[in-house]
């Protein structure tokens, strides 16, 4: 699927404005990119009990899913700084269950991009497969 990457940054790049990182001081945004051209994005949202923080990347995917999305195209994620901003490996595997071919554009302050698959990022993620081998149909993960 040929889509604008740059668009796709910038999305991520105008969430990151919303970052609620007063602890932290580190703001990250994350788009991502259904494979139907719809964009969601999400920032990372701190709390005072510091392991409640939700990242920029799991609050675009969820709310994605929570509007009826299950397939994706991309996801990118900035934390405006020089160096490209990786996922977390909790954010990770979030990605790769709803799958290991999702691009994974990772932005710098330039809006420069290291892109790499979350198969790539992630290899041997746990997945359903793991959970009943053979077995899954996939329905739970369908729409009603
Ligand atoms: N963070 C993200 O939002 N995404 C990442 O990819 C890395 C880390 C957030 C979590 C926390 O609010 C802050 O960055 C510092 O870890």
């Amino acid at each position: 699927m040929e889509f604008p990457v740059e668009k796709l940054i910038g999305a991520a790049a105008a969430a990151r404005e919303k970052a609620y990182a007063p602890y932290s001081k580190f703001r990250v945004g994350a788009a991502i990119l259904t494979k139907e051209g719809r964009y969601y994005t999400g920032c990372n949202i701190e709390n005072a009990s510091y392991g409640l923080t939700c990242c920029a990347e799991r609050v675009a995917l969820f709310k994605a899913v929570s509007n009826s999305e299950r397939s994706f195209e991309a996801i990118a994620v900035t934390a405006g700084t020089k160096e490209f901003c990786p996922p977390c490996g909790a954010c990770r595997q979030a990605l790769a269950e709803f799958g290991a071919n999702i691009k994974v554009y990772m932005a710098n302050e330039a809006g420069e991009f290291q892109m790499q698959t979350v198969a790539e990022l992630l290899p041997l993620s746990f997945t359903a497969e793991a959970l009943a081998p053979g077995e899954d149909d996939g329905d739970d993960r369908k729409l009603p």
